[in-house]
């Protein structure tokens, strides 16, 4: 059996970001919104760098307008995801882009995505939790009232609360009030760091935010005291090795960080990110990193025991999923 046919534990992807193309098209024939800006002569996303991501990202979420087509696409994502071999999966979810803010309009958004989740898990023996993400160039007040919409609907589905966007906006600790609201509903944090922000970003997530996992955290190797400091609070990073190639950190597998971070000790594990715009797989990235590293079973078994001991979700879940 190749590595690539293990069962997976997937802890980072965002639910719009793994949207595929075909199906962004097709909401935007059906709307008459012209988005062919955003796709490539082979019909996939087109982008120059991060920040150009960021706007094409939300160029192709700008027709996903109601719960019907979150259902529809949080179908389309878990049937995807479990053809990869994905028993797990954690989703960035944001209300910024699901009601807009609205608790009423957030909660009938989740009810659709559960539902479609709850027949996915059942016809493809998948499980997924949801992760409710603050946009951090969206700022401060956005992300209270992404807290809120988040700590209203905290419960056996919604789990974590996180933050994704441009890193080169604001401090992590802007955001403080946001994580602490989350936290006191009984959430679990994460935020991203150490992606396009230097190590100085990751220290601030650990200090001024409190959270227990990192999204990305790969540039925290530029900081040996920073890499110390994750293993001694013994945090879990959600690296995305093709994420970061596409997007240029690293210019390959090979060159990534995620064997070093591994060997000084951090706790790592590996996701796709938003695969369609990264043409990749949690398939796809365990080839990699075997062709890279030369990882085996027995390195993606200890990956995958690290992803469930770190997934936001029960006990009982855990020990399904397993
Ligand atoms: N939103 C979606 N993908 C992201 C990434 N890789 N970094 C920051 N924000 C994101
Ligand atoms: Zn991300």
């Amino acid at each position: 059996m190749s590595v690539a046919d293990l069962p997976k534990v997937e802890l980072h992807l965002h639910h719009e970001g793994a949207a595929p193309p075909a199906f962004i098209k097709q909401l935007a024939h059906e709307k008459n919104v012209d988005l062919s800006k955003i796709f490539d002569a082979n019909g996939g996303y087109a982008f120059r760098d991060f920040v150009h991501f960021l706007s094409t990202y939300e160029d192709a979420t700008s027709v996903l307008t109601g719960p019907e087509e979150f259902a529809r696409l949080t179908t389309a994502i878990l049937e995807e995801s479990a053809k990869n071999g994905v028993v797990y999966t954690e989703s960035f979810i944001s209300p910024d882009f699901c009601g807009g803010g609205d608790v009423g309009a957030w909660r009938e958004y989740l009810a659709a995505i559960q539902e479609a989740a709850n027949a996915a898990e059942a016809k493809h023996g998948i499980t997924l939790r949801g992760v409710v993400t603050a946009v951090r160039h969206f700022g401060a007040d956005k992300s209270k009232t992404t807290a809120h919409c988040a700590a209203e609907t905290a419960g056996d589905f919604v789990t974590g609360f996180g933050m994704g966007g441009d890193e080169g906006q604001f401090t992590q600790g802007t955001f403080s009030y946001a994580f602490d609201q989350a936290k006191e509903a009984g959430l679990q944090l994460t935020t991203h760091a150490g992606e396009f922000g230097g190590p100085e970003s990751v220290w601030d997530a650990i200090k001024d935010l409190n959270v227990e996992r990192i999204g990305h955290g790969v540039r925290s190797l530029e900081d040996p005291a920073l890499v110390k400091e994750l293993v001694a609070r013994q945090i879990t990073l959600e690296v995305c090795p093709g994420s970061n190639v596409v997007l240029g950190l690293f210019p390959d597998f090979a060159s990534h960080p995620i064997q070093k971070l591994r060997d000084a000790g951090v706790k790592v594990t590996v996701s796709t990110d938003d695969p369609p715009f990264f043409h990749t797989t949690m398939r796809r990235e365990y080839e990699e990193l075997s062709r890279a590293f030369g990882w085996d079973a027995s390195d993606f078994a200890e990956l995958n025991q690290t992803a469930l001991d770190a997934a936001f979700c029960d006990a009982d879940t855990k020990a399904k999923v397993a």
